[in-house]
């Protein structure tokens, strides 16, 4: 009887303190202007929302788009967050100079340290400025660094032509040549396709970028579930070990060599960087720690990224032959078949920039981009935004909005030109982000984009294997919105 007893009251608490806290949830969204939005329980919030669902987060964020309008609101465990779906609010959030933090992934530091992505003020100030001035003096952007793409882009063309008349999965080889392009830039060396060590490291950044947003969101949102067994957190943790490790082996090489009137690339730049400030105020923001960070960011958010467009590229054009056809059309009238695309030829080649746009805004890579932190209490589109508050652009949203995209979910690379057949650069089209924490490989990401497709179709033709289905459009929403796999079947074109 007491044990009954016992239960009743349990209940009657729960009962009564989900019903406080939702009358209190409604109170304060009452009383502060906060943008309506999902209701959460106690602690968790909207987490079980996420969890105890079979749609993907993209799916579920867009219900709640279409239920609670552009700006909505909810608790993810402990941190307010506020999802925004239109360009106009995602615009204004990416170029507010008080939402331009990040929040700190503490669970992964068991390095010390910080880089670009994830650091805030002076730290973050310093270490983005010396990517842009070591990408500047290296060429990105320039046809200087033009020749370190195309060489990668040969290599992977070499690669992909071994199975000429065979069906094959492309999601390695071109993982490895767009890293092998950071690469070149951080340590002035690139990686053969067979290395066994180097794929090692590719595979676990790949787990990671993969990870489940559920595996991530659990171990920043709810933080005490790094410390359980099914937390996660600790497997994300070992991936970046192995990054580490490759890395400590390459920062050793490079201190033995280091020669400050010779800087072969980044790392060397870097070396020199904290020699130069030894001593002065800025030793504290160009040291061995803050170094790997800034690292394996380029490595993170250049290699994943980049990849994957080119994957959803494909996946595109596998589905659209026609579209296929007329850019080698194009490349035959504007380049013919005697010498390399250069990058200089897409001011020519007007269709294959539309051809890469369409890819970028359908496939979505950076579905949820980078959430920004409110760095104090503000307002947003007539909303409060309490400090700390979480904003998060949803790009599915916006690149997919019926008011700006006609028939937003077909793949029409006409939409980005005009009747002239010219390119159109749409303002409101920003894969890329805004402001001041815009992507800062934003031109070598382009330049790899427009070379890796160009060298390929140049060189072959890919099509659905015989006897398989034709690649889903709905890919895996991790850290960046990713196709499921599939397999091309390479055919060499007649030279
Ligand atoms: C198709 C390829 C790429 C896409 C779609 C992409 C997209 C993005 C987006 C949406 C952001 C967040 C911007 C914001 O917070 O407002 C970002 C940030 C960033 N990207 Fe990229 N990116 C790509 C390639 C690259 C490459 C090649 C690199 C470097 C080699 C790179 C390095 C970074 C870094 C370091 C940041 C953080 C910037 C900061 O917080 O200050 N990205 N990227």
């Amino acid at each position: 009887m007491f044990a009954s007893l016992a239960s009743s009251n349990i209940v009657t608490c729960i009962v009564g303190m989900t019903t406080f806290w939702l009358l209190l949830g409604l109170f304060t969204r009452f009383r502060r202007r906060t943008p309506p939005g999902p209701w959460g329980f106690p602690l968790l919030g909207c987490l079980p929302h996420l969890i105890f669902t079979k749609k993907s987060i993209r799916t579920v964020f867009q219900n709640w788009y279409l239920k609670y309008g552009p700006i909505y609101n909810l608790k993810l465990g402990t941190a307010n967050v506020v999802v925004l779906c239109d360009y106009r609010s995602v615009k204004e959030a990416l170029v507010r100079p008080e939402f331009q933090d990040r929040a700190r992934l503490d669970f992964l530091l068991d390095r010390a340290g910080a880089g670009v992505v994830l650091s805030n003020g002076r730290v973050w100030q310093e270490q983005r400025r010396f990517v842009h001035q070591h990408f500047r003096d290296f060429g990105i952007g320039k046809s200087s660094f033009e020749d370190a793409v195309a060489t990668e882009a040969k290599c992977l063309t070499d690669a992909l032509l071994k199975f000429d008349g065979q069906s094959v999965s492309i999601e390695r080889l071109i993982n490895n040549a767009v890293s092998n392009v950071i690469a070149s830039v951080t340590f002035g060396r690139r990686f053969n396709y067979d290395d066994k060590s180097f794929q090692t490291v590719l595979e676990k950044f790949n787990e990671n970028m993969e990870a489940s947003m559920l595996r991530f969101g659990l171990s920043v949102f709810l933080p005490i579930t790094k410390y359980l067994p099914f937390g996660g957190s600790s497997g994300i943790r070992e991936n970046l070990r192995t990054y580490f490790n490759f890395h400590d082996d390459m920062t050793s090489e490079h201190k033995s060599k280091f020669d400050e009137s010779n800087t072969r690339d980044m790392m060397d730049a870097y070396l020199n960087e904290i020699k130069k400030n030894r001593g002065n105020s800025l030793s504290d923001i160009f040291n061995d720690d803050n170094m790997s960070w800034t690292i394996a960011d380029l490595f993170t958010a250049g290699t994943e990224t980049t990849s994957t467009t080119l994957l959803w590229a494909f996946l595109f054009l596998l589905k659209n032959p026609e579209v296929e056809a007329r850019i080698r059309e194009d490349l035959d009238s504007v380049i013919g078949r005697n010498r390399l695309p250069r990058y200089s030829d897409r001011q020519n080649l007007p269709y294959v920039e539309a051809v890469l746009s369409e890819c970028l805004r359908l496939g979505t890579t950076s579905g949820l981009s980078l959430p920004h932190v409110a760095s104090c209490d503000s307002t947003l589109e007539g909303f409060e935004v309490p400090k700390g508050t979480l904003l998060v652009p949803n790009f599915h949203a916006v690149f997919t909005d019926n008011d700006k995209w006609e028939r937003p979910h077909e793949f029409r690379p006409e939409r980005f030109l005009d009747k002239e057949g010219n390119f159109i650069k749409r303002e409101d089209f920003i894969p890329f982000g805004a402001g001041r924490r815009l992507c800062i490989g934003e031109q070598l990401a382009r330049m790899e984009l427009f070379i890796f497709l160009t060298y390929i179709l140049q060189h072959m033709t890919f099509s659905i294997p015989e006897g398989t289905t034709p690649p889903p459009d709905r890919g895996i929403d991790g850290f960046t919105h990713k196709p499921r796999p599939y397999n091309v079947f390479v055919k060499k074109c007649s030279v």
